[in-house]
């Protein structure tokens, strides 16, 4: 069975705030770009000190970034992997599934060029890295 038959890339998009306030030839623009994926519990979507290729955002499900001090969980509507774009660091840590998980993939390049045509985006997705890097750094 194909888990991705039926499921419009712009119904999901609906539950990511960071996408609220764009119009709608932006959000077509941008569902082009996003690539389905079903991660099921405990599966590996990222791993720590890898290159970053790819963000990914939780249109449902949880995942588990583990870290030092912990594991931070991260649901609907949170993205994950956007760090190591940012930045062109090595993965942060690496990110699991907690549950049967569905995901939107935007690759490098794609959020690159978003991120350069469209501020408003960049200072959010800026913003949630900064706030990651701040907490990891005070831990
Ligand atoms: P990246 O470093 O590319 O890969 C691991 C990801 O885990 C990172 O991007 C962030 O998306 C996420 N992450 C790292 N630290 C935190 C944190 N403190 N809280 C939530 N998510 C985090």
């Amino acid at each position: 069975p194909r888990f991705d038959i039926g499921l419009d890339t712009r119904a999901l998009m609906a539950r990511l705030d960071l996408f609220a306030g764009l119009d709608t030839a932006h959000l077509d623009s941008i569902a082009k770009l996003l690539k389905p994926r079903f991660a099921p519990p405990r599966e590996l979507i990222v791993r720590k000190g890898d290159r970053g290729d790819a963000a990914f955002f939780i249109a449902s499900g949880a995942a588990g970034v583990d870290l030092p001090q912990g594991r931070v969980m991260l649901g609907t509507g949170d993205v994950f992997g956007e760090m190591a774009l940012i930045t062109g660091e090595p993965r942060q840590a690496d990110v699991r599934a907690q549950t049967y998980s569905r995901l939107l993939v935007l690759r490098r390049a794609d959020f690159q060029n978003l991120m350069r045509a469209n501020p408003d985006l960049r200072a959010k997705f800026n913003a949630i890295a900064a706030s990651r890097r701040q907490a990891n750094q005070s831990a």
